[in-house]
C-alpha cells in the first residue's frame, strides 16, 4: 500500500537521492535543468508515493513553471520511481494524480521523454517547442489540460523569471 501526498521540505533530500539513484549521473547538465535554476517549483503538484508501514519513498514528481513564447506552461519532471518499484503503476499514478491537481490553474503541460511512455497520459510531440538545446525534437511532448490550449503555441521555451 502506498500513498500520494505533496512533497515537503524535509522529503527534499530523500527526493534528491531518489533522482539520483534513477538518473544518469550529471543529471544536472541537462538543458532542462536550466529552466529550472532559481525558479521554485510549483508546490503544490511536487508530490511523493511512500509505502506503508515504513514510509519507504517509492516515487516523486516534481513541476516548475515555464513560459513557451509567452504563455504559462507546466514542466514536469523529474519524475522517479525507486527501481525495486517500478512496473507496479506508481509512476502513472504519480502523473495522474498531479495532472489532476494541476488542472486547476493551469492549461497546459509540457515535458521531455519517452512517448511511448507519454503516450498512455496523452502527451503528443509538441511542433515548434523548442526546448534549450540540446534536446531531441522528438521527445517534446505536451498535454493540453484546457481543451485547445495548445493550439497555435509555439517558441522558445525558457524559465519562469
Ligand atoms: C519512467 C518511470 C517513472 C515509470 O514509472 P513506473 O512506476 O515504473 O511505471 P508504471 O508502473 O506506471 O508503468 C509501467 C509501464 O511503463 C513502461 N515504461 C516504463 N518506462 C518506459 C519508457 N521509458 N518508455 C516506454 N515505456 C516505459 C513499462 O514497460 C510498463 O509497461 P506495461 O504497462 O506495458 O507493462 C520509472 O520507470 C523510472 O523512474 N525510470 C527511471 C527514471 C526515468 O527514466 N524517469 C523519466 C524521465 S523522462
Amino acid at each position: 500500500m502506498y500513498s500520494i501526498v505533496p512533497e515537503t521540505p524535509e522529503d527534499a533530500w530523500e527526493v534528491e537521492a531518489l533522482f539520483d539513484l534513477c538518473f544518469a549521473p550529471g543529471r544536472e547538465a541537462l538543458s532542462s535543468y536550466r529552466l529550472r535554476e532559481g525558479v521554485a517549483p510549483v508546490a503544490p503538484l511536487c508530490r511523493v508515493a511512500r509505502y506503508e508501514p515504513g514510509g519507504f519513498l517509492g516515487g516523486a514528481v516534481r513541476y516548475w513553471p515555464v513560459r513557451v513564447g509567452t504563455v504559462p506552461a507546466l514542466l514536469l519532471g523529474p519524475i522517479a520511481v525507486h527501481p525495486t518499484a517500478q512496473g507496479e503503476g506508481l509512476g502513472a499514478a504519480l502523473i495522474r494524480e498531479s495532472l489532476h491537481v494541476a488542472r486547476d490553474g493551469w492549461a497546459r503541460v509540457l515535458l521531455v521523454g519517452d512517448a511511448p511512455y507519454y503516450g498512455r497520459f496523452g502527451f503528443v510531440r509538441l511542433d515548434g517547442v523548442e526546448m534549450p538545446p540540446p534536446t531531441n525534437p522528438e521527445r517534446v511532448l505536451g498535454l493540453a489540460l484546457a481543451e485547445g490550449a495548445w493550439d497555435g503555441v509555439a517558441g522558445e521555451v525558457t524559465a519562469w523569471t
